[in-house]
């Protein structure tokens, strides 16, 4: 029972872009389609380069991998495709980037209802009259055709069956796929129905692709049903733009139009008198021009590599046809600013990263301008020798040393009126090939050096991570156990170089991050992550599978770590800070390590920091964090920042543009690093030590977040065990330590006495030994057990009873466990002295003997040594010689 209805009323229609992409997310909404954010143009599939189609976030779901987000679900899905760019304002609707208006069912509705719905919406809500209709639908495909003829009602020889080539929608070589159905739009339907051709596009415009996805394609080309039968359909939303606008081509519409008035404007010329070649710049820079500000939006940046290379084509391209419509100034700024503000609303991250993209874009386009200039002051200097045409060898030359790309070489050429040798070209570009190969012998190597060559060659990294912690690149170059290579297997430690990575690569004193790189069968392991020259090294080992150069992979880092480094690189900040507001304005940072579990700061001060000013400075940090300050994380211009009293490291070398970490009110830093987004992530601080590390420098160690609850239970188990150890409460370890500490000295002051008396007594038991020497008396002998004091005592007391002609030498040692510690004392008495002996001299001269020294008065000096066992000798040559020089 035909059901085709009548269009809508012509006011109720949707006109703009951003009314028809309302209107289509609607639709299905109200229809219990989940309503799903566009993903990113950087997919998560590790295996594809961009987001070519609204199904790619869902793949892992039509695979049976992953859960859908509901049974049914509607997307405006930002897209790039670039394999048809040579088409870009050729035709009336080629894109790079364009928007995928799209409804999917996951294993819920099917081919009937997706037709009716489909139906429904171009009629009832865009309002498009049946008789501009066409569908087409998949030669083999007998049920779609029945649903459109006898379910909806169209004219039978307005369904067209195609083949495979145009009605069998497949996202790759393998994965998903299925048999379509397509709807087109027929702006001359007064031709009629005998000469239907849809590859005719100044007639017909596709503009709804249903794919009823039901087989999985494999690497051989087999297809096995999936497990669901699922819905994927497209709808170009600049081609519904073009079609309810009633413009010539998708350029035309209100989402680019703006663009090319822009780039008109900057030519100073009138679009619409503009002959088709110059129309045709005008739609590629439009184009591009959206294309480039969300790929760079999206976390990409110029290189010679995947997705950096797709964007810095783009960019040369934008910049040649402004070239061509004789725009020679730098234009990117202007035409970067008008598609951020053109599509913010609807992709409100380009207003975030306004700052980063159109930096991004002035860069690329100098260095292509300077590359230009360079090109074309040489080929002038070609043509003045009036040549015929550009040898191969001269367009290489250009190309090898100057980085001209041949293209451009040919369109200069071209334009006076000359050809370049191609062909030669290609043979000078082989034989440089097989020069570079037996170039190519290996030497021993450090793996800096490695790495330096290989960063040499390679452009900066372009890192993710202050948004993600996921994100897929491609590997650019790889070392394989200190060697460079192309292929690295289960086992080897690998440095792995991406053109992408959402690691935070060791620098402004925060460490590397840790994480896994993954792909199908591979992981490795990364353990920390290092840079050279703007390029990120990888370093860790390959824990299964094989990893090869040029192998797509997803990076992802290990998110606890990296908050554990954020809390400690807030902190660092909050230290800085409270640091200037407690204990001086003017201190200023000497260095820093952020580290997962604890934190150092080194700063230029010249005294201790009191401990009242550290309890000070960590209650301000913790209130600070309990106050939950939101960071601000922002490009500025260098002036403008210092301006704004952001602090920077006194010596350091800033860009133009530099990252600003405001904690507002509290702390303002130029910084790199990476960083909680609220302080009260940050948990709790605690100051471990201050110290003094050089002349003027002092440093602080500290920890935070998690690291402090390490902290303290380390410090509570010796707590325990102490009071375990004193039988004390904590708060009574102190008083009873003291307490213990004042009888120890007691005690010591009454075993020193003890000891005294005890020496006396010996050496006085010992003055019978004492040997007659001409008028003099000598007593020389060993007496071990006391300490100097008490053995210059024990002397003291000899000599007095032995009168004015005594001697005394007394040795031994002080604790008769330890040989290595040995007391030389000797006391002459006042004739003795008078007769020129010096008890100094003397001793410090025996005391050699045991490998000392010493010496003091000439009545009474002390010596000392480390060797025990030569003390008797020593005491032996004492006496041998006081017994000749007292004759
Ligand atoms: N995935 C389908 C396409 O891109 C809808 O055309």
């Amino acid at each position: 029972m035909p059901v085709a209805k009548k269009s809508g009323s012509r006011e109720s229609r949707p006109r703009t872009g951003d009314e028809i992409r309302s209107a289509f997310l609607q639709f299905f909404a109200q229809r219990d389609h989940k309503l799903i954010p566009s993903a990113s143009l950087v997919p998560e599939d590790p295996t594809v380069l961009l987001t070519i189609a609204g199904m790619l976030p869902f793949k892992p779901v039509f695979l049976g991998q992953s859960e859908p987000p509901s049974p049914r679900a509607t997307s405006s899905q930002k897209c790039i495709r670039t394999n048809d760019i040579d088409n870009v304002g050729r035709t009336a609707r080629h894109h790079t980037f364009f928007e995928m208006l799209g409804n999917f069912s996951f294993g819920d509705y099917f081919k009937e209802q997706a037709i009716r719905w489909a139906w429904e919406l171009s009629v009832d809500v865009f309002g498009l009259d049946p008789k501009n209709l066409v569908v087409s639908v998949f030669r083999e495909d007998e049920e779609a055709e029945t649903i459109w003829r006898d379910l909806i009602g169209v004219d039978p020889k307005r369904i067209i069956r195609m083949g495979e080539a145009d009605n069998f929608w497949a996202a790759g070589p393998t994965g998903p796929c299925g048999p379509c159905s397509e709807m087109y739009y027929d702006f001359r339907p007064e031709l009629g129905n005998a000469l239907i051709d849809l590859e005719d596009d100044t007639r017909f415009i596709e503009f709804y692709n249903l794919v009823f996805m039901e087989h999985n394609r494999d690497g051989d080309g087999r297809l096995t049903p999936l497990e669901n039968r699922n819905i994927d359909t497209g709808m170009g939303l600049e081609r519904m733009a073009q079609i309810l606008q009633n413009v010539p081509n998708n350029y035309e519409t209100d989402l680019i139009f703006p663009l090319l008035e822009k780039a008109a404007d900057l030519a100073e010329v009138d679009y619409y008198k503009l002959n088709e070649q110059s129309k045709t710049s005008l739609k590629v820079i439009g184009d591009h021009s959206r294309a480039i500000v969300q790929l760079i939006g999206d976390g990409v940046i110029a290189s010679n590599l995947g997705r950096g290379y797709v964007l810095r084509r783009l960019i040369r391209r934008v910049v040649r046809h402004g070239r061509l419509m004789g725009i020679h100034e730098p234009f990117l700024e202007k035409m970067g600013k008008v598609a951020i503000d053109l599509m913010k609303k609807v992709h409100p991250q380009l207003q975030d990263r306004r700052e980063v993209i159109i930096k991004e874009l002035k860069l690329e386009e100098s260095r292509f301008l300077a590359t230009l200039a360079r090109g074309e002051s040489l080929i002038k200097d070609l043509l003045i020798q009036n040549p015929e045409q550009i040898t191969g060898q001269q367009a290489f030359e250009l190309y090898d040393t100057y980085g001209f790309p041949l293209e451009l070489t040919q369109e200069i050429a071209s334009e006076h009126g000359l050809k370049v040798d191609v062909d030669a070209f290609d043979e000078e570009m082989n034989a440089q090939k097989e020069r570079a190969k037996a170039a190519a012998v290996s030497i021993d190597l450090t793996v800096q050096d490695v790495i330096n060559q290989i960063t040499l060659e390679l452009d900066e990294t372009n890192f993710s991570g202050y948004q993600s912690l996921k994100q897929s690149s491609q590997v650019l170059a790889l070392i394989v156990d200190g060697k460079s290579g192309n292929m690295a297997k289960a086992g080897d430690s690998v440095q792995v170089l991406l053109d992408a990575t959402c690691f935070y690569g060791e620098g402004g004193g925060q460490v590397g991050d840790c994480g896994y790189l993954i792909n199908k069968d591979l992981k490795v392991s990364v353990n920390t992550v290092t840079r050279s020259q703007g390029v990120f090294i990888h370093c860790g080992q390959i824990e299964s599978g094989t990893l090869e150069v040029g192998d797509l992979v997803q990076g992802v880092v290990d998110h606890v770590f990296r908050r554990m480094a954020q809390a400690h690189h807030t902190a660092t900040h909050l230290l800085q800070s409270a640091l200037r507001k407690v204990v001086d304005a003017n201190i200023s940072q000497a260095g820093s390590l952020v580290d997962f579990d604890h934190l150092r700061f080194d700063f230029h001060f010249s005294r201790s920091v009191t401990l009242q000013e550290l309890d000070q400075i960590e209650n301000l940090i913790n209130s600070w964090i309990v106050d939950a300050h939101a960071l601000v994380v922002k490009d500025m211009d260098i002036d403008i920042a210092k301006a704004s009293g952001a602090l920077a490291m006194f010596g350091e070398k800033y860009a133009d543009v530099v990252r600003v970490v405001d904690v507002p009110g509290v702390s303002m830093e130029l910084c790199g690093g990476t960083h909680v987004k609220n302080t009260s992530e940050i948990g709790l601080f605690k100051i471990v030590s201050e110290s003094g590390i050089a002349a003027g420098i002092r440093r602080i160690e500290a920890v935070a977040g998690h690291a402090v609850l390490d902290y303290l239970n380390e410090r509570d188990l010796v707590v325990k065990n102490l009071g375990k150890v004193f039988k004390a409460k904590p708060l009574e370890i102190v008083d009873r330590v003291l307490s213990l500490q004042n009888d120890l000295k007691a005690t010591s002051k009454v075993l020193a006495a003890t000891r005294e008396e005890l020496a006396k007594a010996k050496a006085l038991a010992m003055l019978n030994q004492a040997l007659v020497v001409g008028q003099n008396q000598l007593l020389v002998t060993r007496l071990d057990g006391a300490q100097g004091d008490a053995l210059q005592l024990a002397a003291q007391g000899l000599v007095e009873q032995l009168g004015a002609s005594g001697v005394v030498v007394l040795g031994g040692l002080p604790d008769p466990g330890d040989t290595q510690k040995v007391i030389l004392v000797a006391a002459f008495g006042d004739n003795v002295v008078a007769s020129g002996l010096q008890a100094g001299k003397f001793i410090g001269r025996i005391a050699k003997i045991c490998g000392g020294g010493g010496g003091g008065r000439a009545n009474l000096a002390q010596a000392g040594g480390r060797d025990g066992a030569a003390l008797d000798r020593a005491l032996g040559t004492a006496e041998k010689e006081l017994a000749v020089l007292l004759q």
